[in-house]
């Protein structure tokens, strides 16, 4: 039941609705204390959860005295419960104890944009707490890439993948050129020296508190470049799974290992058979992009016969927030079908990035695939999900 509910405030939290998951969390957790707190560690983990979902769906809004204080006030019940349970459990895959509730004051501080306060908050963490939590997370978080950042949080970096010759130098220094958003803070995999912060923060990263990100990427220009795109993502803290549409995936057939490598998942591009699982972890929001023209107005008329339309085509009705950003040029979205499809698109929810928040269609034959501007489009994913993903 408390379980229930938590899941329930966290989809109010994803279909924008934060100050309904504060109010159904904070009663839910009122009405069951009693109930939670006689099953022992298992109720006092969900009951500490609650208050902490709580905390989360009000640093989710803009701030306010008022909202920073109730957050707090959240934290702080959840503090009491995580006293009354003793010690760092893993009850119900919760994590929750002492080091959680640290974790998640320094997650409500940050969304305040409070750094200074959440370094304090830092300090409360034992560092072998921290690392244990890591470690306890890698082992059995979803992904092998999260086990390899708890081993080395460098590696992801160094391991990505090499340019080919054909772009050998044009990757140059910036990273995501033309994105104007400037990286803020160290990142996961940055190998600098490690900071009581910092390693709460890797923590975070680690402790399953990341949030998944299902990158779709189509066959148009940006997509030669989509390692680009993954790495900006998981610096921005998600966990990215890449899924291609078939002609995507032949852009990068041969080269496919390199993206599984760098994800830390498979690389979806067909419907998986009847019989198989799934390959993925669930997704916490989507990006399309670069989205085709072609792929656009498949999705518009709802026809999904690539996996790449479908999965996004039907998790936008499912509360998943799906956001996608458009990569042809002028002419091709001079078509009427075009503004149609954008229309329909817009009409289901989906936050369609064109242009100056996304892509600015380009003249013909005069594209910049490299320069495609993927801190927008990421922009996008944390404004759609309560800037709810750390950044680390
Ligand atoms: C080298 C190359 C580059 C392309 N670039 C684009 C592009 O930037 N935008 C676009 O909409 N289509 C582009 N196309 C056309 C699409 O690949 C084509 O419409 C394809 O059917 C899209 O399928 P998809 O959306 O399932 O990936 C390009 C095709 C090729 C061969």
């Amino acid at each position: 039941m408390g379980a229930a509910a938590r899941r329930v405030a966290k989809s109010l939290v994803y279909q924008q609705r934060p100050a309904a998951a504060v109010e159904f969390a904070t009663t839910a957790a009122r009405r069951l204390t009693d109930g939670l707190t006689d099953r022992g560690a298992l109720g006092l983990s969900t009951l500490g959860m609650l208050y902490l979902s709580a905390a989360l769906a009000e640093s989710s809004q803009e701030r306010t005295p008022g909202r920073v204080a109730a957050a707090g006030g959240y934290v702080a019940e959840a503090g009491d419960v995580a006293a009354r349970q003793g010690a760092d459990l893993d009850e119900d895959y919760t994590q929750f104890g002492p080091t959680n509730v640290t974790l998640h004051r320094m997650d409500v501080l940050l969304r305040f944009e409070d750094g200074w306060s959440a370094l304090e908050a830092a300090e409360d963490a034992r560092p072998e707490a921290l690392a244990g939590m890591t470690r306890e997370a890698a082992g059995r978080a979803p992904g092998r890439r999260r086990a390899r950042l708890a081993a080395d949080p460098t590696q992801g970096r160094r391991r990505s993948s090499p340019a080919p010759d054909r772009r050998a130098g044009a990757r140059g220094g910036a990273r995501t050129p033309g994105d104007g958003e400037p990286r803020q803070g160290r990142g996961p995999r940055d190998p600098g020296p490690r900071t009581g912060l910092a390693q709460a923060c890797r923590a975070l990263w680690t402790a399953g508190m990341t949030q998944v990100l299902y990158l779709i990427a189509c066959a148009a220009g940006p997509t030669q470049h989509i390692d680009d795109g993954v790495r900006a993502a998981q610096d921005d803290g998600w966990d990215v799974c890449l899924i291609l549409t078939p002609s995507a995936a032949t852009w990068w057939e041969p080269r496919m290992e390199e993206l599984v490598e760098l994800t830390g998942h498979p690389v979806r591009s067909r419907y998986k058979q009847p019989w198989e699982k799934d390959a993925l972890p669930k997704a916490d929001a989507m990006l399309v992009a670069p989205m085709s023209c072609t792929t656009l107005n498949k999705w518009g008329a709802g026809i999904s016969d690539t996996v790449a339309v479908g999965i996004p085509s039907e998790a936008v009705h499912m509360g998943v927030p799906v956001i996608a950003m458009p990569y042809f040029n002028q002419a091709q979205g001079a078509q009427p079908a075009v503004t149609r499809s954008i229309a329909a698109l817009r009409e289901q929810g989906i936050l369609f990035l064109d242009g100056p928040d996304g892509y600015q269609s380009h003249p013909p034959k005069r594209g910049n695939p490299q320069a495609f501007p993927w801190g927008k489009a990421l922009a996008g994913a944390r404004r759609q999900t309560g800037d709810r993903c750390p950044r680390t």
